[in-house]
């Protein structure tokens, strides 16, 4: 299996696996920070959809990319008016499209090479979840299938991004500009 699909295999499980309370609250606490974002949306490693099972976005608002073709399948079962693209994020040439907003939520983030995580333009809001260096995935032990992701310190971060604020924000760094 290529390295960018990896979650083909355990896509028809992952929603179930974030049913717990710890899960549920952190959910609703990214919803919060979300509620008001306005405008266009890149939703990066959207997997399932989780991002529309959080807040409203209007299907013209929205585009979804993922490189795991499984987890978009489930996607398009549950969200059947928004637009998901099969494409790893560093095939997109993010300089051709006009997003208003750059959103990739829980550890999504993590598996970009950190080479692409240059592009991003300084004038769009970004809204970026990275797993915390030492975080060892709830997906991978519940699951039991390690993937590989990449490892980046909160000041790493913050040299990519100088004009992000890094949130802590439980098992993840939250690059933000919102
Ligand atoms: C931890 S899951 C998060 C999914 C969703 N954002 C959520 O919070 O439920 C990570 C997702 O990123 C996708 N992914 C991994 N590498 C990617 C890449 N290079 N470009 C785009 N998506 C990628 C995986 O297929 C997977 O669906």
């Amino acid at each position: 299996m290529n390295a960018e699909n990896q979650y083909d295999i355990i896509a028809k499980e992952y929603d179930s696996l974030f049913k717990d309370t710890k899960s549920i609250q952190e959910n609703k606490a990214i919803a919060e920070m979300l509620q008001g974002i306005s405008g266009t949306i890149l939703d990066i490693g959207c997997g399932t959809g989780l991002l529309l099972d959080l807040i409203n976005i209007r299907h013209e608002d929205y585009f979804g990319i993922d490189a795991s073709g499984e987890m978009l399948r489930i996607f398009r079962q549950k969200h059947l008016r928004h637009d998901v693209f099969q494409i790893s994020f560093e095939m997109m040439n993010i300089h051709f499209m006009d997003f208003s907003n750059f959103i990739s939520l829980f550890g999504s983030s993590s598996y970009i090479l950190p080479e692409a995580l240059s592009v991003f333009p300084r004038d769009k809001k970004l809204f970026l979840m990275f797993y915390r260096e030492g975080y060892h995935p709830v997906t991978y032990e519940k699951t039991k299938h390690e993937f590989f992701h990449y490892v980046h310190t909160k000041e790493e971060l913050q040299q990519l991004f100088p004009n992000c604020e890094i949130k802590d924000f439980s098992n993840y760094y939250i690059v933000t500009n919102l």
